[in-house]
């Protein structure tokens, strides 16, 4: 009897091939789905602390959801509040616009506004076009809690976030009736279906009440939740492959600047009451000098203190901080902009000096390698008895995003 060809062995080989398939499917599954830790960002604006003490109930409650972590944060202010570093909030740091997307889900705060949400707040929001056009913060839940005083126009403030949070394509997650059946109705609460709320400004009992803070930390949950339903469905996504058209894909010019072996600077941050860049329509508008680290690059007048070539050498290092400052108009992304329209380079030389051609040249030519044709463009080059902080050079520039 050939004991190979046998029946019963086929069948015995076959049902342990199909137990150890199964088994190493699972081991798999497991493996790749298993959903990493979850950082949740807590961001609030407040004066008088009331939109603080909620915040901190809003990531209490995201905390009891395992594996999620809160990060409370204040929007920066447009002018400064006398003795914040004394106030309970006072260490709280100050958020930055380009770290939105680096988190599973985002709580905004702010105290109501004559109906709104204030104006520290707004302004922090206007500032996010970059990571809008760029659909940064697409698909990540968000929820919105605010402190008001009567509560008047509570609701019309929430609703001010939510035009926002939809413009940016955000899950925004309400409150609902939850945990209404659990709170004190014999005292007025703040709570409104669209997001928790404090009535600051009503009596009877201190502000929050335990009530607000009950609901504010059932909305955190929820927000936690949410966020994790949106991290398994990408880690999902990402072992099962479905989603590869919208997987995100690796940055052209990121490769580009690889491959050149060059590292873009942190973006020199502004040294007077401007903006690094600014967005106008689809173009953005950006002027540099060759501050390296906080320090000009050889400083001084071409010609005399400083030699052409390390003019040159202050020329690169300048378009290099416009790249860096152009990242950051582009929502981190240099692949979302469309092109280079003009350079305008200035110069610190004497009178009579003719050859701003040759040291601007090579600011042309490296953002040409760059960006390939579409860092392409018009350009003017301009001699000046000075420039600012001794630079050498500076350079203006504009370009077009997507
Ligand atoms: C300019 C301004 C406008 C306000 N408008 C409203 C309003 O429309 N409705 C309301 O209920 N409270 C209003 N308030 C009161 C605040 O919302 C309230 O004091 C809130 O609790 C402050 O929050 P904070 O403690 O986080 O600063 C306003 C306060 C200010 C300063």
């Amino acid at each position: 009897m050939n004991f190979i060809n046998s029946t019963p062995l086929k069948a015995g080989v076959l049902i342990l091939l199909c137990l150890l398939s199964i088994t190493i499917l699972k081991a798999q599954s497991t493996k790749n789905t298993k959903p990493s830790a979850m950082k949740i960002l807590v961001l609030f604006n407040t004066e008088s602390g009331g939109t603080y003490k909620m915040a901190k109930a809003i990531a209490g409650g995201i905390e009891r959801f395992p594996g999620a972590t809160a990060v409370l944060k204040q929007v920066p202010r447009i002018k400064s509040l006398e003795n914040e570093q004394k106030q309970a909030f006072g260490q709280i740091p100050y958020a930055t616009i380009s770290e939105l997307p680096e988190y599973d889900g985002i709580a905004f705060g702010s105290a109501v506004h004559f109906g709104n949400m204030s104006a520290d707040m707004r302004y922090f929001l206007d500032q996010s076009v970059g990571i809008w056009t760029a659909h940064k913060l697409e698909g990540m839940p968000a929820t919105v809690f605010m402190s008001a005083g009567s509560g008047a126009g509570r609701e019309a403030a929430i609703l001010s976030f939510w035009s926002t949070l939809a413009v940016h394509g955000m899950v925004i997650i309400p409150t609902g009736i939850m945990g209404n059946q659990e709170i004190d109705k014999t005292i007025p609460q703040g709570n409104t279906v669209f997001g928790a709320t404090s009535l600051a400004g009503a009596t009877a009992v201190s502000r929050p009440s335990e009530g607000e803070l009950h609901i504010a930390a059932l909305q955190g949950y929820a927000l936690a939740k949410a966020a994790k339903g949106n991290q398994l469905t990408k880690d999902i996504t990402a072992v099962t492959g479905t989603a590869s058209s919208v997987a995100p894909k690796t940055s052209k010019i990121e490769a580009r600047l690889k491959a050149l072996n060059l590292i873009l600077p942190d973006a020199p941050a502004p040294v007077g009451n401007y903006k690094p860049f600014r967005i106008s329509g689809k173009q953005v508008f950006i002027n540099q000098i060759a501050l390296n680290a906080g320090k000009v690059d050889h400083p001084g007048m071409v010609g005399t203190e400083v030699t052409e070539e390390q003019a040159k050498l202050a020329t690169r290092q300048t378009l290099l901080n416009v790249l860096a400052v152009l990242k950051q108009a582009a929502g981190g992304d240099l692949d979302h902009v469309k092109q280079a329209v003009q350079l305008t380079g200035f110069f610190y030389t004497a009178a009579g000096y003719t050859k701003h051609a040759v040291l601007m040249n090579e600011a042309s030519n490296l953002l040409v390698e760059i960006l390939g044709e579409n860092g392409m463009h018009t350009r003017a080059t301009v001699g000046a008895s000075s420039l600012p902080m001794n630079s050498s050079v500076e350079i203006q520039a504009i370009f077009e995003l997507e």
